[in-house]
């Protein structure tokens, strides 16, 4: 399928920072088990500083204008979204803050999009449902099917980090191949 179109390129978001994420954990398995057909690459959101509008109006810092270029280069994103007293987490949405401006005109303006999150009893249903209400602000096409929560993250992952649980692993791989249907809908990829 697709062998005659360019790889779709994904751009991997975690709302985490931290060593040892199971956010981030989950965005690495999914680049171990991309299909051929799609390319992944990981942004750290490690480096940004808090939107500021006066840093805006000098000139976006150099973390700020890599965020927006790879977003502007992505045809797709895949959001890994932590849950942070029953919302996404400031990480992320300062991320999303920095990407989101100008508005209607911004890198992140009709991004198609794919979340996916790990946490702890609900799997942050509720975190992923509040990043689809600000996703729906910029216009960003999110996958609807299927929903993907990791529920009790720490039986799924070894003490690195790493995604070892199995039909973790096979639902995560479904994510990825609807996401490529799904992105390729709204941005068809050239020969
Ligand atoms: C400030 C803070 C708030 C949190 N709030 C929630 C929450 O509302 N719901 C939840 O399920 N887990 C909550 N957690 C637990 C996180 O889901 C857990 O730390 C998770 O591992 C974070 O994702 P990460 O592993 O990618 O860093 C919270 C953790 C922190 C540090």
């Amino acid at each position: 399928m697709h062998t005659n179109v360019a790889p779709l390129r994904i751009l991997g978001i975690s709302g985490s920072i931290r060593t040892g994420s199971y956010n981030t954990g989950l965005l690495r398995a999914a680049a171990e088990m991309l299909p051929s057909s799609m390319r992944l690459e990981l942004l750290s959101l490690a480096e940004l500083p808090l939107y500021n509008q006066d840093l805006e109006e000098q000139g976006n810092p150099p973390s700020v204008a890599q965020l927006r270029e790879r977003i502007t280069a992505a045809d797709a994103l895949l959001i890994a979204c932590p849950e942070y007293n029953y919302s996404i987490t400031g990480v992320l949405k300062n991320a999303i803050d920095w990407a989101s401006r100008p508005a209607g005109k911004a890198p992140l303006t009709g991004k198609p999009a794919a979340i996916i999150g790990a946490g702890g009893r609900f799997g942050t249903v509720r975190a992923q449902l509040h990043l689809r209400q600000v996703c729906t602000h910029l216009t960003m096409p999110v996958l609807l099917s299927p929903e993907f929560m990791v529920v009790r993250a720490w039986e799924c992952f070894d003490q690195h980090g790493n995604l070892t649980d199995l039909p973790t692993r096979e639902r995560l791989h479904e994510v990825l191949v609807a996401l490529e249907r799904w992105a390729r809908l709204f941005a068809p990829i050239s020969a």
